[in-house]
C-alpha cells in the first residue's frame, strides 16, 4: 500500500472541479483518506516547489498556488504515485491525453487544475507538508 499527496489547485476549485476530481480517483479504486479545503501560505509554497526554486517560472507558480483556496487530498493505494499521475496525465495539458484530468479540462501549463506527487519520496515529503506526519 503506498500514499501519495494530490492537490486541486486554484484554477480547478474556483472552476467547480473537486468533486469531479474525487470520483476519478475513487472510480479507479483508489482510497480517500484525508481531504481539506485550504488556502496556501506563501512559507507552504515555497518549502512545497522548492526544487523549482532555480526555474524562472518559480514566482508565478507561488503566486498562482496561493491566489485563492486548493483542496488537499491524501489518497492510498497500490502504487498511489503511479496511478495519480496516470490519472491526472502530462504537465502541460497540450500534451496530456483526453481522459487524463488535465487532458480534459486543462488548456495551459500554467493553470493546470491539479498537482500530484512524482515520487514515493515526495509524497511522504508533501504529506508531511500538508498535514503533518500523521
Ligand atoms: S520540471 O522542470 O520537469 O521539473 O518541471 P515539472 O515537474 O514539469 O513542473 C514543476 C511544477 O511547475 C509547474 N510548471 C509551470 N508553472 C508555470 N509556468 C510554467 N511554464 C510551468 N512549467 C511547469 C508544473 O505544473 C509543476 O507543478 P505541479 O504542481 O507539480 O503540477
Amino acid at each position: 500500500m503506498e500514499r501519495t499527496f494530490v492537490m486541486v489547485k486554484p484554477d480547478g476549485f474556483k472552476r467547480g472541479l473537486v468533486g469531479e476530481i474525487i470520483s476519478r480517483f475513487e472510480r479507479k479504486g483508489l482510497v480517500l483518506a484525508e481531504g481539506k479545503v485550504m488556502t496556501v501560505s506563501r512559507e507552504l509554497a515555497e518549502r512545497h516547489y522548492s526544487e523549482h526554486r532555480e526555474k524562472p517560472f518559480f514566482g508565478e507558480l507561488v503566486d498562482f498556488i496561493t491566489s485563492g483556496p486548493v483542496f488537499a487530498m491524501v489518497w492510498e493505494g497500490p502504487d498511489a504515485v503511479k496511478n495519480a499521475r496516470s490519472i491526472i496525465g502530462k504537465t502541460n495539458p497540450a500534451d496530456a491525453a483526453p481522459g487524463t484530468i488535465r487532458g480534459d479540462f486543462g488548456l495551459v501549463v500554467d493553470y493546470n487544475v491539479v498537482h500530484g506527487s512524482d515520487s514515493p519520496e515526495s509524497a511522504e515529503r508533501e504529506i508531511g507538508l500538508f498535514f503533518g506526519n500523521n
